[in-house]
């Protein structure tokens, strides 16, 4: 098993996977350390997770996940579920008085699921297996949730999937250090530090998609010219789309209990 500092530096999304099937044992013994191994709001640990591996149903998945190839590939899909219903209802049980189908539930059982996932994640790729998250998650939180058979107050707010990785992609570049690290009071950054925070990544990452014939040509089409524009173009995080989703996403919550 790999040291946590190569287990860090070893980090790339994966998104090719081999069909050999991750044992049951390895994801029990993974999900056992990275629960016991993380911290939980008032150890009330507030998270489930569902393990999707027949094939038909990963088919379902791959469609909610907006037909990203690696959820039919990966042999395991795990979806890590903010789950209050758990614990409303053991509260129920002894005849304590209700509470967290609310914002604030929401919110201590969201980290805590976040908290779980990056553990497994840990654990996994610790152990040679590769995963990729799905932000899709939040997209399609109603669906999966229905596909999923979740009770009320339990929704899904992440994914991975998970296998043996069959590619070996480069490293990823970060923001520098600077952007993230703040001494005492938050320091926004002047317009020459902006420049100088995204210099780098503007640069290698407009090379990229470019190099990429067909994100060239839907920059191209959409008449786009830098890598910011990307990010909220029709291509990539639509706004537009984005508007609609999060509507979806706030009506969820609000079906689920967690909201007003
Ligand atoms: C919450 C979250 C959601 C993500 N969703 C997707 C996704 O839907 N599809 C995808 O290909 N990658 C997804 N990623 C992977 C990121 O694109 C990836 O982490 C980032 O580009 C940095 O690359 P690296 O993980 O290889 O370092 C997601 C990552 C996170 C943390």
């Amino acid at each position: 098993m790999k040291t946590l500092e190569d287990t860090f530096a070893a980090h790339r999304s994966i998104r090719q996977f081999r069909p050999d099937p991750v044992a049951q044992d390895l994801i029990e013994t993974v999900c056992q350390q990275a629960i016991a191994g993380g911290s939980s709001s008032g150890n009330l640990n507030t998270c489930s997770i569902v393990l999707t591996r027949d094939p038909e149903r990963k088919r379902r998945l791959y469609e909610l996940h907006f037909e990203q190839d690696m959820v039919l590939q990966a042999p395991l899909v795990m979806t890590f579920c903010a789950d209050m219903f758990r614990t409303r209802s053991w509260l129920a049980a002894r005849g304590a008085r209700d509470n967290f189908a609310n914002f604030i539930g929401w919110h201590v059982a969201l980290v805590d699921a976040v908290i779980v996932a990056q553990n497994v994640c840990l654990g996994l790729e610790a152990r040679g297996l590769g995963i990729c998250y799905m932000g899709t998650t939040l997209h399609s939180m109603a669906q999966i949730a229905e596909f999923l058979e979740l009770p009320p107050a339990c929704l899904p707010v992440t994914s991975l999937v998970v296998g043996y990785p069959a590619e070996t992609p480069p490293q990823r570049d970060r923001l520098p250090l600077q952007a993230f690290l703040h001494d005492e009071r938050y320091q926004r950054p002047t317009a020459a530090q902006l420049d100088a925070i995204y210099a780098d990544r503007e640069h290698k990452g407009w090379e990229r998609y470019m190099s990429m014939p067909r994100l060239k040509a839907l920059a191209e089409e959409h008449g786009i010219t830098s890598l910011a524009q990307f990010y909220t173009s029709k291509v990539k995080y639509d706004p537009d789309q984005f508007a609609l989703d999060a509507a979806a996403l706030r009506a969820t919550l609000e079906k689920a209990g967690f909201l007003p």
